[in-house]
């Protein structure tokens, strides 16, 4: 029997793209479509996930807490990851209504034995065998993919807003992708607040930097007021044009497995 690996996505782009929107509305569709055995991994410091989901962050461990207590044992090489992962980040991992969530959070302390995203990298690794869907939603910049953080990662989509710096940062991910050489099953990027006008420009711009178009989502009222008001995502109405818009590259993206 082949071993179980799950399919995994991460998300990536310029500061406020949309990467944690994004991340929430395929979450949504991965649900509503019946998948099961999901893990979203917040990998973000600013930890804005669980806010945008509906989930309360008072009193969850972190890994960065979890790699801050064990910092001294991994240190003298008398603990092992795979122990770790069998407790404490086991027990981490909050259950939601059909799925399961990891954040990574941020560490306190200097000097560790390995940083947190290469802490995570291996934490990943395993936690691909016991899941069938992992979306992680990365903090804005480069540093987890030259840290290769996401190695593990099928799919990565990129999330650009209509700038000329979302444009330059997703041809910067696409740069530095190839030179620390991940070798993701498929790159895409996708438009977030996009009028359908700038379709055809962010189609060329992602031949012309070599990638996958997946499509747009555009300014969605809903969005923003759910934002505002601290109301899950989850929630967000079926008829909502951010929802409809994900819903047709979700398609794209996970066509292929
Ligand atoms: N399609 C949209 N329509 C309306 N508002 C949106 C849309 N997408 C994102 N937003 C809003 O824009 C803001 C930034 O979005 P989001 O937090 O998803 O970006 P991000 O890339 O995760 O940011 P960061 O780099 O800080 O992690 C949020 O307030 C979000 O509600
Ligand atoms: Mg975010």
């Amino acid at each position: 029997m082949a071993l179980r690996k799950a399919l995994t996505l991460s998300v990536s782009g310029k500061g406020g793209a949309g990467k944690t929107t994004i991340t929430a509305l395929l979450l949504k569709i991965l649900l509503e479509s019946g998948k099961q055995d999901i893990l979203v991994i917040d990998a973000d410091p600013a930890m804005n996930l669980p806010n945008v989901l509906g989930i309360e962050l008072k009193g969850k461990t972190t890994l960065g807490m979890i790699l801050d207590k064990k910092k001294d044992e991994l240190e003298l090489g008398t603990h092992f990851y795979g122990k770790l992962l069998e407790g404490e980040i086991w027990e981490s991992i909050i259950n939601q209504n059909g799925f399961d969530m990891l954040i990574m959070g941020r560490t306190k302390g200097e000097g560790c034995y390995c940083s947190l995203d290469s802490f995570a990298a291996i934490i990943i690794e395993s936690l691909t065998k016991m899941y069938d869907f992992i979306l992680i939603d990365f903090y804005a910049g480069f540093e987890h993919l030259s840290r290769r953080t996401d190695r593990f990662a099928d799919i990565l989509l990129i999330v650009t807003d209509p700038s000329k710096m979302g444009f330059g940062t997703s041809r910067r991910i696409k740069e530095l992708i190839e030179e620390v050489n991940i070798s993701f099953k498929d790159v895409f990027l996708v438009g977030n607040r996009f009028n359908i006008k700038l379709e055809r420009q962010l189609s060329n711009f992602s031949k012309e930097i070599g990638v996958k178009y997946a499509g747009i989502i555009p300014y969605d009222q809903n969005v923003a007021e759910f934002n505002m008001k601290g109301k899950s995502l989850m929630h967000i109405p079926k008829d909502s044009l951010a929802f409809i818009f994900a819903k047709r590259f979700y398609e794209i993206i996970f066509k292929k497995f």
